[in-house]
């Protein structure tokens, strides 16, 4: 978990008096601001549709984790009374069935909103992704843009809003590095998508800082926070990375775009889309910030060179599992 690496926020003591209510918690983001969370002596009730797949987290002190249907909003208004903040990290990458993006990402939101209005929620972090908007190139961006739009319009209403846009985010059991030496190890080649598309990764420990800040700070409330690394980086560089860091020898090859696109209409027939068109045209645009790190969070942030070698050798047991079910597809 993150506090290997930092920890630089304390949360004050007046959040520590009721729940803080997360749903998308048992995910990869979700499971460091959690550990944090708890860490510091906040109680979390973690929504979840499947309490059996993440009874480890059972065992941690302070969480009430409990399986219900977040899309039902009576669940909703029953779990969040009496919490004083609610986080939504909930979040899909691909859809199942057409439709999903417009579930998770929009209908879900609205929920949400509308649930914390009704039990005097006071704040409501929610997660969205750089580059979300309505008129992205994506059906992934523009659900998340209109699900971003319309958590901040609920700000009218008295709800404390504040939203995160992040750059792909690293750490340990990531979607980004892991993958990379799963393929990496694998393939004798490897040949990369998108390869000329740039990122500027942030580390999640980084991420969790600023949800801590978001918590309590009067003067983050009504933002929309891009977060972004401290260097960007082109796809195919990140993958040449990784099998350095792996000390792998491996022709990297990188694609342009036809044939990325006709790999992305091959791959997601594949179980577990491993890639898809929606997720090419989402890597039309760069995902790096324009502007500086919003100051309110610090200056400080982490370099993946300094973390990723630090836990990309060691992947644990519970992580290799979770990549053989997203690749049989029962993700
Ligand atoms: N990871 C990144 O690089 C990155 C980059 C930019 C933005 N983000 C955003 O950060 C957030 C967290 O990302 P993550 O990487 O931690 O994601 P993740 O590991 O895939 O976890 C997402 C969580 O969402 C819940 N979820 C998934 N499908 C759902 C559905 N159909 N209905 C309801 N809940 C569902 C799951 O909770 P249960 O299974 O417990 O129900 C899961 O724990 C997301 O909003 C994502 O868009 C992530």
């Amino acid at each position: 978990m993150v506090e290997e690496f930092s920890l630089k926020v304390q949360i004050q003591s007046e959040i520590k008096k009721r729940d803080i209510c997360v749903l998308g918690g048992t995910g990869f983001v979700g499971r460091h601001l959690v550990n944090q969370l708890v860490k510091q002596g906040c109680r979390v009730r973690l929504l979840t549709r499947n309490r059996e797949r993440y009874r480890d987290l059972l065992v941690w002190p302070g969480v009430e984790m409990v399986e219900a249907n977040i899309h039902d909003a009576q669940v909703l208004h029953k779990y969040f009374e009496g919490c004083g903040a609610v986080i939504n990290l909930a979040a899909i990458l691909n859809e199942k069935r057409h439709g999903d993006f417009h579930i998770v990402h929009v209908d879900l939101p609205r929920k949400v909103i509308q649930a914390c209005l009704a039990q005097g929620v006071k704040r409501l972090l929610h997660m969205s992704a750089l580059n979300a908007n309505v008129r992205g190139l994506s059906h992934y961006l523009r659900s998340k843009g209109e699900g971003e739009g319309l958590v901040h319009s609920s700000s009218t209403q008295g709800l404390q809003v504040i939203s995160f846009r992040p750059s792909v985010i690293f750490g340990p059991d990531d979607h980004l590095f892991n993958r990379f030496a799963q393929i990496l190890k694998l393939f004798p080649v490897v040949p990369v998508p998108c390869a000329a598309a740039r990122f500027a990764p942030i580390f999640v420990g980084d991420v969790v800082h600023c949800f801590m800040v978001a918590l309590q700070e009067h003067a983050a409330i009504g933002h929309r926070y891009d977060l972004c690394g401290p260097k960007s980086y082109t796809m195919q560089q990140l993958m040449e990375y990784t099998a350095q860091v792996l000390g792998l020898q491996r022709p990297v090859i990188g694609l342009g775009n036809v044939s990325s696109r006709l790999m992305a209409s091959m791959m997601e027939f594949l179980p577990g889309k491993p890639l898809t068109r929606d997720n090419y045209l989402s890597m039309q645009t760069d995902s790096v910030c324009q502007g500086e790190f919003p100051a309110i969070f610090g200056t400080q942030r982490t370099a993946l060179e300094a973390v990723v070698p630090v836990y990309l050798g060691h992947r644990d047991q519970r992580a290799r599992y979770y990549d053989y079910r997203r690749m049989a597809g029962r993700d």
